[in-house]
Order: structure tokens, then sequence, then C-alpha cells
């Protein structure tokens, strides 16, 4: 089991995540999808493990930032801390090459753990049939290199614990909800966390507030939000 470097959310999961997993991590915008994954990620490199960032949002320096504001130094693990920015339209234009190249970076660098942020705008360049043998390509890719994967994508809209497309969990062993709750208009909204799915695991179905602070996010486990 690996942690997440979230000790409420490892809880909920009752210890962390099988190694080898490929999780999901769906929610709408500001929710704290690139810092949950950023936790994982940080966890891994303090063991001493390495790791990658592929970022198709952000550039490397707004990561190292985003990672720094919540108390991650990422630059003090040097090469063990691998980002690599990759642009949606090239991805979608030569799915040859992510199929050479990702299993390339993978075995490069030893990692053992890798963030995906976010395929959201990647998803929403393909029609239905490609979209999904996009989404297994990537699947075959990662379970070949035993790579423990966190993916970040966009939440539906009218369907806040599903993905936009509803496909990316179906490829995924696990799937983590983050969602902004509203229980009355014009009160603050409270952050829900919830595992929707995690193969192989016993883990709670409850919706557990969270907070994101200057130490990233704090799942309150013992606490409920209905
Ligand atoms: N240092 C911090 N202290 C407190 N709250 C923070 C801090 N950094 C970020 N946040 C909160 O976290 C939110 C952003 O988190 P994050 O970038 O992980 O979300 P996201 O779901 O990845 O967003 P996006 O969809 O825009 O990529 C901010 O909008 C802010 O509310
Ligand atoms: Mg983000």
């Amino acid at each position: 089991m690996l942690s997440t470097g979230i000790e409420g959310l490892d809880n909920l999961l009752g210890g962390g995540i099988p190694e080898g997993h490929i999780v999901s991590v769906v929610g709408s915008f500001g929710t704290g999808k690139t810092t949950l994954g950023l936790h994982f990620v940080y966890e891994g490199l303090k063991n001493g493990e390495n790791c990658i960032i592929i970022s198709f949002d952000e550039d490397e320096d707004s990561i190292m930032e985003n990672a720094k504001s919540i108390g991650m130094d990422l630059t003090q693990f040097g090469d063990r801390a691998q980002i690599v920015r990759l642009e949606a339209t090239e991805v979608k234009k030569s799915m040859e090459k992510l199929e050479s190249d990702l299993p390339a970076i993978i075995e490069d660098s030893n990692a053992t753990r890798m963030l995906i942020d976010t395929v959201s705008v990647l998803e929403t360049l393909f029609d239905d049939a490609d979209r999904y043998r996009m989404l297994s390509t990537l699947r075959n890719i990662l379970k070949k290199s035993n790579i423990t994967t966190f993916i970040t994508t966009e939440a539906d809209k009218n369907n806040p614990t599903y993905s936009k497309y509803g496909i990316l969990e179906y490829i995924c062993d696990g799937s983590i909800c983050l969602q902004m709750v509203r229980r009355v208009e014009l009160e603050e909204p409270t952050l829900g966390l919830e595992v929707i799915k995690m193969r192989r695991i016993k883990h709670s179905r409850k919706t557990k507030p969270y907070i994101i602070t200057e130490n990233g996010i704090v799942v309150h486990e013992e606490a409920e939000i209905f």
C-alpha cells in the first residue's frame, strides 16, 4: 500500500493505494485536484522514491510554485522529481508518440509514482470512440510500467461525482471525487471528498469534509458532511 500523503484519506482507504493502481481524481475547478496529486507525489519523494509529474495544464515553474505555496519544496529532490510538460494538441496529433515516449520516460526515470494533471483538455479533443481508445491506451502503458498513478480530470457539471465524459473512472482502478457542497444558498461552501471506487479495498463511501490550508489538504474523516 502506498500512502497518499493525506492522513485522513489514507484512513478512509484503510491504509492507502495498492501498488500499481491507476486512480482518477475528479472535481470541478479549484476543488484541489492538483493539490491532492501533489501530496501523493511529495509523499513518494520524501520516501526516497522517484516521481514524475506529467502536466498538460501548467508549466514546470507554475507547478513548483503551487507546491511551494503548500509547503512542498520539489527542488530539494533534484532529478528524482521530474516534471514533463506535454501539449494536448500534440498528443492528439500523434498518439504513437505517446505510446513510444511515455514508456521510455517512465523507464528512464525509474519512477514508482506519477501524477498526470489533467487529462481534461486531451479528453475534449477526441470524439467518443477515440476518447475511449486514447484512455485505454494510456491505461495499458501505465499497467505495463506498473507505476502507481493519479490522473486528474474535470467533473460533469450536472453530476459532480462523474468525470465530464464518464469514461476515465471505468478505465481506472480507483476514483476519488472532490466537490463543493453548498448546503444553503449564499452560505460558504463546504468541500467534500468521497472515495467512489478503489479495487481490492474495503473503503468508506461517506463524503467527508476537507479544507485546503497552507499545508495542503486536510480531510476531517471523523466529521460528517450531511
Ligand atoms: N497555500 C494555500 N493556502 C490555502 N488555500 C490554498 C492554497 N493554495 C491553494 N489553495 C486553495 O486551493 C484551490 C486550488 O487548488 P488546486 O489548484 O489544487 O485545484 P484544482 O482542482 O487543481 O483547480 P483547477 O481545476 O483550476 O486546476 C485554490 O483555489 C485555493 O482555494
Ligand atoms: Mg489543477
